[in-house]
């Protein structure tokens, strides 16, 4: 059967602007029901300036316990820089993930570089992981519109692309950061970008702000793509792009792909267990667009077992 490969980035992506303080162990929870539910790809914490983020201060112990207890599990964390990477490696991270924005504002508001300096540094954490033995992955964040400057030019999306897979990135992630793109856009930037990289190398990444993060999906899939990142309860968003809501929820991407026949190995009851946990960690309800539906199914079947 045909497949889909989830990274569900809850714990990073999720976890970034949340105001309250989540302990480490709280996070390793996260990833822990996210592995009993089956998901295979986690985003598990980011190395970056803990002042800048001091949600992720914790970095390097969440890869420790997370390799410790989930042997087998693939894990990416973000880096923004050379010391990030130095500092991932020194935890025993296997994958890096490095965060490349497409237009000039949103690198300076995100990583104090500009667009060249960013494009540099990205290529040069890719390569140094390589040579660590460590495989690495890239964002283009902001790659269908900035906050700052609007729609964001295709031609610079496609090239930015190019240039990380030729640094060696394995999986270029096409970032909808603020959840702008609609699915008639998807399908066209998809077009473009799968003309020069094999689908198999690029991720799509949607933010659901506007409501179009199922379809956005289903038009990266229709296009050839099938890795997405996801998180779960739909928690998520950048603190240095405004008006950035969360992700598209992973239960959300995992209920579509089922009606599509793709497979993803992942138990939507699994999910809901890790939506409960997130819910009780950062107390408040959470969940994508079919929790409700699926907390139902939930009831129903207690009832009937
Ligand atoms: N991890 C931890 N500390 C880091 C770091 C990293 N990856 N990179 C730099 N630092 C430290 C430096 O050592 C220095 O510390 P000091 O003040 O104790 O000497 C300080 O941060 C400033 O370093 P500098 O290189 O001047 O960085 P900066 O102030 O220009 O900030 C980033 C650049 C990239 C470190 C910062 O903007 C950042 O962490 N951004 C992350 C944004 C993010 O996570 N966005 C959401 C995900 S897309
Ligand atoms: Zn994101």
């Amino acid at each position: 059967m045909d497949r889909l490969h989830l990274t569900d980035v809850s714990p990073r992506d999720g976890l970034q602007n949340q105001p309250l303080h989540v302990p480490t162990e709280g996070k390793l929870g996260l990833i822990e029901r996210l592995v009993r539910a089956g998901v295979q790809s986690i985003e598990a914490t980011s190395f970056v300036s803990p002042k800048a983020v001091p949600q992720m201060a914790d970095a390097g112990e969440v890869v420790a316990g997370a390799h410790a207890r989930f042997a087998g599990l693939r894990t990416s964390v973000l880096v923004p820089n050379l010391k990030g990477l130095e500092r991932a490696h020194a935890a025993g991270a296997r994958e890096i993930a490095v965060v490349l924005s497409a237009t000039e504002t949103m690198n300076l508001k995100n990583i104090n570089m500009d667009l060249q300096q960013a494009t540099e540094v990205s290529e040069q954490t890719v390569q140094a992981a390589l040579a660590l033995g460590l495989k690495a992955r890239a964002y283009v964040a902001v790659a269908f519109e900035c906050p700052f400057e609007g729609q964001t030019p295709l031609e610079r999306v496609v090239a930015l692309a190019q240039r990380m897979a030729e640094a060696g990135a394995h999986e270029v992630v096409i970032a909808d950061t603020i959840g702008a793109a609609h699915p008639a856009q998807v399908r066209d930037r998809v077009r473009a970008l799968t003309a020069v990289l094999p689908a198999d190398q690029l991720a799509m990444h949607f933010h659901d702000t506007r409501g179009m993060g199922v379809a956005n999906t289903w038009a990266a899939i229709e296009g050839g793509i099938r890795r997405f990142d996801a998180s779960v309860g739909g928690i998520g968003g950048c603190p240095f792009a405004p008006g950035a809501a969360g992700n598209v929820a992973t239960e959300d991407v995992v209920l579509l792909a089922q009606g599509a026949g793709l497979e993803t190995g992942i138990d939507l009851m699994g999910l809901l267990d890790a939506v409960d946990h997130a819910e009780a960690l950062l107390q408040r309800s959470l969940g994508g667009r079919s929790s409700a539906w699926l907390r139902r199914q939930r009831e129903k079947a207690a009832r009937s077992a």
